[in-house]
């Protein structure tokens, strides 16, 4: 995708420590997909590595978002964070804009990275399509360039995201190269690596198995909200699309079923199980036996999620101080990264 191929700087150039970095947005509720592409991936990681998880308040206001409700929004998604699992004491949780290095850096970047390159990203494509061309935020055709410094910002080596986010991931890894090269300092920045494998990184639509489920689906039967009841989730499983087939008992017979493929996944990544571990229970079984279980499992699973969330956010002391440590402890590891940008690029210092 650009003239300077991420290939060019071999991951091995870096020789920091290994981090991981990712951010979910705080407009709109969370679903099913972020869920199982995004926080359950974050809390499998957090044992293994340093953790920084962020609440990307900055990407938010790329469209509209109501300055009364921007800081319930972002207490919501850190609740989801901590009610999924993720542990303050282990991951920092913080909200973007509570650490200024991501701003700077993110203008910084302006300057590294190419218009051909951000011109080429498909989400943007996606969300200004059909929308008056002139009235968009210049900030959400920029907003693969922040990300790129949101993970920079603390050389975040691994960024659990899904599938959606691969070309965002690859816009980083070419302007951390860039940087690299154009400051002359190899290895500077490390080039890092999404990590979305396993059928959790693509959720799709209930009501189409070829789109994924998304917060800005007009239906709302097409995805299962985090807040969502035990009743919403078993009715919205319940009607999800399908088709009058058994199931298959390998997974090469899901080739051509999205419906069927993306509720076999869903159920897989729930029961920490591999798709062909629910084949053998369900395959020559029909949907009228399965979905029935899948609604047990996504009851069983989601509700304790959901209650803690509600209990986090009916008193935000608890959420707000995991925040306000958080921002302190990703500033403190951010501002000697920054120290050295500036360093590395010349400005003026006392
Ligand atoms: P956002 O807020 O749209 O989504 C948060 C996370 O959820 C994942 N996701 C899905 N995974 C599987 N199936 C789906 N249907 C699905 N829908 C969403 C997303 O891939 C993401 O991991 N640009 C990012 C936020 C961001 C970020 C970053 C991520 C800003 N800076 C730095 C990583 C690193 C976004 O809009 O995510």
């Amino acid at each position: 995708m650009s003239e300077q191929k991420s290939s060019e700087q071999k991951p091995a150039e870096y020789s920091g420590p290994q981090r991981v970095f990712s951010g979910v947005q705080p407009s709109g509720s969370l679903h099913l997909g972020n869920y199982l592409g995004a926080l359950v991936k974050f809390v499998a990681m957090q044992d293994q590595y340093p953790c920084i998880f962020c609440v990307v308040d900055l990407h938010a206001i790329t469209v509209p978002q109501d300055p009364k409700l921007l800081a319930a929004q972002t207490r919501e998604i850190a609740a989801a964070y901590l009610a999924a699992g993720v542990d303050p004491k282990k991951a920092i949780i913080f909200a973007q804009s509570s650490v200024l290095a991501h701003a700077e850096l993110g203008w910084i970047f302006n300057c590294v990275a190419r218009m051909g390159w951000v011109e080429r990203m498909t989400q943007f494509k996606d969300k200004s399509s059909g929308k008056d061309a002139e009235n968009i935020s210049v900030g959400l055709f920029d907003y693969p360039v922040l990300q790129a410094a949101d993970i920079l910002a603390y050389k975040a080596t691994h960024v659990p995201v899904g599938e959606d986010q691969k070309q965002h991931l690859e816009l980083s890894r070419d302007i951390a190269a860039k940087f690299n090269r154009d400051f002359n300092a190899p290895g500077f920045f490390p080039l890092p690596e999404p990590i979305y494998q396993g059928p959790g990184a693509r959720i799709m639509s209930l009501k189409d198995g070829t789109k994924k489920m998304s917060k800005s689906d007009p239906s709302d039967a097409s995805r299962i909200n985090l807040l969502d009841t035990a009743d919403d989730i078993a009715k919205k499983i319940k009607r999800a699309t399908s088709d009058s087939d058994l199931l298959p008992s390998d997974v090469k017979g899901l080739a051509g079923r999205a419906e069927a493929a993306n509720l076999v996944g869903i159920y897989a990544v729930l029961n920490g199980q591999s798709e062909q571990d629910v084949l053998n229970e369900f395959g020559g079984h029909g949907f009228g036996k399965f979905k029935p279980a899948l609604a047990d499992l996504a009851v069983a699973k989601l509700g304790p999620v959901a209650d803690t969330m509600r209990r986090l956010m009916n008193d935000p002391g608890e959420v707000d101080r995991v925040l306000k440590s958080g921002g302190e402890r990703a500033n403190e590891i951010a501002a000697p990264v920054m120290d050295e940008v500036r360093k590395v690029i010349g400005f003026w210092r006392p």
